[in-house]
């Protein structure tokens, strides 16, 4: 994945790490993954230049009602925090985290909101969590799962999610190329330029995200 990544990615391009964490995560061992991801990111700094630039983020597991490590793996230099819940949860218990998390100062990102029932039962309820002040972030992986992709495709098409991330975790994983641009963009009314430049860049900014659906980004053909 690594070393295809200068002539796949646009340059200009920023990638951003985000190893999973879970609420219940000792300190320690938090300390430990941040410090490996950060090693990580400096040595793909060194490789690729002033070509592609690195963050160090994550991806946080809650679990129970522990909303530890969100300092920890919040985007940089902003309050906006990728979270995921275990895909039984139920709609109110999702209410209930993010809420929670809105009170203390952060910003929700949603991540993979197509595994969830609550989603996939009724997806307008994105349109409630983004007037919260949620994001929401399809994988690209959920697209090669049969028991994703059909939702994954439809947030993607009716602008229900704010971004597109590869979510790759192995080299044979999903990136953000152009092979994937094409795809996408053979279904999604939403441009890929809006799902991974525009949008992403007002989180890299730490702005709000517009509500959704996208209706104001719907492509012209
Ligand atoms: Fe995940």
């Amino acid at each position: 994945m690594i070393s295809s990544m200068r002539d796949r990615l646009e340059s200009g391009s920023t990638v951003v790490f985000t190893p999973h964490y879970t609420s219940s995560m000792g300190d320690m061992v938090v300390a430990g993954k941040r410090r490996i991801s950060i090693q990580f990111q400096k040595q793909m700094e060194e490789k690729f230049k002033e070509q592609i630039s690195f963050l160090s983020a994550g991806e946080l597991m809650l679990r129970g009602s522990s909303l530890k490590h969100m300092e920890e793996v919040r985007y940089p230099g902003t309050g906006w925090v990728l979270v995921e819940f275990d895909t039984t949860v139920s709609w109110i218990e999702t209410l209930i985290q993010l809420k929670r998390i809105l009170r203390k100062g952060y910003y929700p990102l949603i991540a993979h909101p197509e595994r969830y029932r609550w989603c996939r039962q009724n997806r307008n309820r994105l349109i409630k969590l983004s007037r919260m002040g949620c994001g929401s972030v399809v994988s690209a992986r959920s697209l090669r799962f049969k028991k994703y992709a059909a939702a994954a495709r439809g947030l993607l098409t009716d602008g229900f999610c704010h971004c597109l991330c590869s979510d790759a975790h192995s080299p044979k994983d999903l990136i953000l190329d152009n092979s994937l641009k094409d795809r996408i963009q053979g279904f999604s009314t939403v441009p890929w330029s809006v799902l991974t430049g525009e949008l992403p860049e007002l989180i890299l900014n730490d702005m709000k995200l517009p509500e959704l659906p996208l209706i104001t980004h719907r492509k012209s053909r």
